[in-house]
């Protein structure tokens, strides 16, 4: 019999596929040293009872109580850690306003190294309690602050892949928050991707640099280009927004002639390693580009529906070979916890589908066949989220890393209604991406280490 660093036992929720669920009902899950999920062993498997009998008691062994289940960990493709501190506030004001007067502002308070790590140690636990495991973030401008919030992901155990933010162009940034020009930007990224690669180094869940304009009218020409031969440089992960509001989307239509996923293209921006987020204006063109770049989408539906009032249409994209994960988008979105962009996902998806306008005609409304279940939302948070960073992340998979929550059904100052013992365990799932809140998460793993406790 193989020795395996921990054995963990119990009930199982992993997407098969992007439209279904997996259920493995009281398997046993083996974990060697690396957090790498070697074995999945099932109870009408012969050595089941073998692995039972040696490792049960001991203190590798976590078998999880009735009425808890090990889920994924979610895979955040888009998150502004220092706009965690803003979290909640003026999203009832335009993207532009909402930029200049609340978040560049906020963002320039960076410069202070003891106010970025008060702000990211909370925002990397806050994220962690919620069943993050891994997340894709911006920082700002800073390059110091930024290689201070990969620090921090480093040493609580999450796999941050952490940008430090490119605004070089005078013309679209203000004074008081911007690079000091394209070479000093460009300097410090490089400065930053080679800080943040030594850093990875030291962990054992990876943390990653990622070169990060944050979006086309921040940028100059000559900006661009050189984050884009950075990437190649290094191969690194790009991360931007594109195509996100009418604004954005009209203003590089001004400067390009085309849209943003072209733009971006020409500048080498578009790589297997890019996510872009919101994605609302895509056309069939951008779709396609994107398909054949590799590039995935970060779909941000409460974000969306506050600053683009917009809803992608995700299975048409799916259907068009576009990757999809699922983003927070802090603080445009106002929730830390990716079950709430589970729920948005779907509602939005149900607006897209057929929202009532009662001056229109019902069958001429909306997107048909648009709208999305919950298990498709629950891939997107997941396996959705690692398939568009091709890690082995976001399954309960063997090969994949053991990246897991517990989600406790029973806790007694808050049980989940589920009033039937024998209740279908497809059922049990769907309440838990309803209802689950943070003190429901028992506990967070990441590459098999204990990274936060309830
Ligand atoms: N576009 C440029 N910067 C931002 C940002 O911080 N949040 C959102 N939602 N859109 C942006
Ligand atoms: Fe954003």
């Amino acid at each position: 019999m193989k020795n395996y660093m921990q054995i963990f036992h119990g009930t199982a929720f992993t997407s098969k596929s992007p439209k279904e669920i997996e259920i493995l009902k009281n398997h046993l899950f083996c974990i060697n040293t690396d957090g790498i999920i070697e074995k999945i062993v099932a109870p009408n498997d012969p050595v089941y009872q073998t692995l039972l009998d040696a490792y049960q008691g001991k203190p590798n062994f976590h078998s999880v109580d009735e009425g808890q289940y090990f889920l994924p960990g979610f895979v955040d493709l888009h998150v502004h850690a220092p706009q965690w501190a803003q979290s909640g506030t003026a999203l009832d004001i335009p993207l532009y306003d909402w930029l200049h007067t609340y978040t560049f502002p906020l963002e320039s308070k960076f410069s202070d190294l003891d106010f970025a790590k008060e702000v990211y140690n909370d925002v990397v636990s806050t994220l962690l309690a919620n069943g993050t495991t891994t997340a894709l973030y911006f920082a700002t401008v800073h390059k110091e602050a930024s290689i201070l919030l990969a620090e921090i992901c480093a040493s609580k155990g999450q796999r941050g892949l952490v940008g430090k933010v490119v605004m070089d162009d005078p013309e679209g940034n203000p004074e008081t928050y911007r690079d000091a020009d394209t070479q000093t930007a460009l300097a410090d990224t490089e400065e930053f991707i080679i800080a943040v690669q030594e850093l990875a180094k030291t962990t054992k869940q990876g943390v990653y640099p990622v070169v990060t304009p944050r979006f086309i009218p921040s940028c100059t020409d000559e900006g661009l280009q050189g984050l884009g031969e950075l990437a190649a440089k290094y191969d690194t992960y790009v991360q931007s927004h594109c195509s996100e509001s009418d604004w954005a989307h009209g203003y590089v239509q001004d400067r390009f002639n085309k849209n943003d996923a072209f733009a971006l293209n020409d500048f080498g921006l578009l790589r297997d390693k890019s996510v872009m987020a919101h994605c609302n204006f895509l056309d069939n063109d951008d779709v396609k580009l994107f398909a054949e770049t590799g590039t995935a989408i970060a779909h941000c539906p409460v974000s969306n529906a506050y600053f683009a009032n917009s809803v992608i249409p995700v299975k048409d994209f799916h259907s068009k070979g576009v990757e999809i994960g699922l983003g927070s988008d802090i603080s445009g979105g106002f929730s830390p916890s990716l079950f709430d962009n589970i729920r948005q996902a779907v509602i939005s998806s149900r607006m897209l589908e057929d929202g009532v306008n009662p001056n229109i005609p019902a069958e001429d409304r909306g997107m048909p066949n648009s709208r999305i279940t919950v298990d498709e939302a629950f891939y997107l948070a997941t396996a959705g989220g690692g398939e568009s960073l091709s890690l082995p992340i976001g399954r309960i998979k063997e090969n994949y890393v053991w990246d897991v929550q517990v989600i406790d059904t029973k806790l007694p100052t808050a049980k989940l209604p589920i009033f039937n013992e024998n209740e279908d365990l497809h059922d049990v799932f769907q309440k838990m991406m309803y209802l689950v809140r943070p003190e429901h998460i028992r506990e967070v793993w990441v590459q098999g280490e204990k990274v936060h406790t309830r």
